[in-house]
Formats: C-alpha cells, sequence, structure tokens
C-alpha cells in the first residue's frame, strides 16, 4: 500500500500573529479537508500555542521549529518537549540546515533532541542534506548516511519518526533536485532505514524532499517512488502554492 503523503511548511522565522492567521486563513480555505495527505504547519515558536488551539478538529497539525532536549531547567531562550506538547504541537523539525550551519548543531545535541522529543510523544521531522561542495565531491550518501547514523538507532520509535532529505544548495535558492537526483538519494536513505529499523519500518517511513519545492515542480518530485511529501519553506507562506504543494502530494498516490 502506498504510503499516505506528509506536507509540512517550515515558517521559519516569518509572520506575526496577525499576518500568520491570514496566512492560516488562505490555507484552510484553499484546502480540501479529504485529501489524503497529512499536513503541519510549523510556524514560529510564538504561535504555537494560539494555532495548537485553532487546528484542533482539522486536517491540519502544528509543528515547532526546534527544540532542547532537557525537561526544564536553567536554559535561557529554550523550548522543552513538553512545552511543545503543552502547547498543541504534534510535530518538531529536529536538523535543519540552519539550524546545523547558523547555531553549530549536530551529532549528539540533535540524537538528545530526537530521543526526548520521540519520548515526550511528538513526532520528529529529521532532516538530513549534503552542502554543493559535498555534492560536487560525490560525497552525497556519505554525508547522509552520516548525519543518519549519528542520530537514529534502533531503539528508536520509527513509527513517529519523518526524515526530510534537503539538500542545502537547493533550501531557498530557487534550484531544487530534480526528481532523479531526489529519488537516488530518498531510495538510499530508505535503504539505510532498513539496515537501522528493519524492512517493515523502511516501507513505512516518510521521508519528504526539501529544497525550494514550489507548485511548479512538485508533482514532479512527489511522483518519485520514495518521495512521500514535501517540507517546504518560501511556498508555504503563500496560502495557494501550498496547498497546491499539497494536492500534488495527494495526487502523486491517486488521492
Ligand atoms: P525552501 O526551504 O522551500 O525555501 O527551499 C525548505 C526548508 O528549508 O525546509
Amino acid at each position: 500500500m502506498a504510503r499516505r503523503p506528509f506536507v509540512a511548511g517550515n515558517w521559519k522565522m516569518h509572520t506575526t500573529l496577525v499576518e500568520a492567521r491570514a496566512l492560516m486563513k488562505g490555507i484552510r480555505e484553499h484546502l480540501s479537508p479529504d485529501l489524503a495527505v497529512d499536513v503541519a504547519v510549523c510556524p514560529p515558536a510564538t504561535l504555537l500555542y494560539p494555532f495548537g488551539r485553532e487546528v484542533d478538529g482539522t486536517a491540519i497539525k502544528v509543528g515547532a521549529q526546534n527544540v532542547h532536549f532537557e525537561p526544564k531547567g536553567a536554559f535561557t531562550g529554550e523550548i522543552s518537549p513538553g512545552m511543545l506538547k503543552a502547547a498543541g504541537c504534534a510535530y518538531v523539525i529536529i536538523g535543519h540546515s540552519e539550524r546545523r550551519a547558523l547555531f553549530g548543531e549536530g551529532g549528539d545535541f540533535l540524537r538528545k533532541k530526537v530521543i526526548a522529543s520521540l519520548s515526550e510523544g511528538l513526532e520528529v521531522i529529521f532532516c538530513v542534506g549534503e552542502s554543493l561542495s559535498e555534492r560536487e565531491a560525490s560525497e552525497t550518501m556519505h554525508v547522509v548516511e552520516r548525519q543518519m547514523d549519528e542520530v537514529l538507532s534502533s531503539d528508536m520509535d520509527s513509527s513517529r519518526l519523518t526524515v526530510a532529505y534537503e539538500p542545502v544548495w537547493a533550501i531557498g535558492t530557487g534550484r531544487n533536485a530534480t526528481p532523479e537526483q531526489a529519488q537516488e538519494v530518498h531510495a538510499f536513505i530508505r535503504g539505510k532505514i532498513g539496515s537501522i529499523f528493519g524492512a517493515e519500518a523502511a516501507s513505512n517511513l516518510r521521508i519528504q524532499y526539501g529544497g525550494s519545492v514550489k507548485p511548479g515542480n512538485a508533482a514532479g518530485l512527489m511522483a518519485c517512488a520514495d518521495v512521500d511529501g514535501a517540507l517546504v519553506g518560501g511556498a508555504c507562506l503563500v496560502a495557494e502554492d501550498f496547498v497546491s504543494i499539497i494536492s500534488a502530494a495527494a495526487a502523486s498516490v491517486g488521492g
């Protein structure tokens, strides 16, 4: 059976409450409630609490863009998995390349975040992806494998895990991976999931593609056998574009 696609919008550091309400209104107006796609929006942390309540009972879930692994304590500026859960979050993005590159996150630090988030009952979108120089040096698979090995292990609950393949050179650049490039890495990731968690997990786990996904390229990417949805940045800030990407994901499984 085909995996149910999963499309998440990473709003990054965009929108105040007023702007965000207008965007959410637009998404809800355009989104058909019976599409066979899981949908999440990941707004800035200040909006998680109101949106966690407002989306209750709708087809949209809320995710956070970051989390700290400690449950509480003297960690100025940080937010724990339990706090996210209490604010109404279902998902959290961990290991986004902007967190890796701009805030020095990686390895064991990300692993602790994944463990703490899963044990709090959150679903994790774990991001991996190579830089342009790594791709040009033919190191893509090596980098992705290392990023997965550093963080994932067989004792984790893979049923609450999504992997997002986001080539760094495609994020915010308007230069997306071709469907062939995406499929090649997604198939590799699925194989790696199989070697960590086993064959059943590999066939069930959803792998999103992220990096300049737009309405014009979504159908081609979503049609790939191992692409199960998208993690969308820029295009998710325009309601019609985000919904059009969700529709492309639904169409890829005949929904
Ligand atoms: P983009 O961002 O769609 O703007 O390239 C994707 C992401 O960073 O998740």
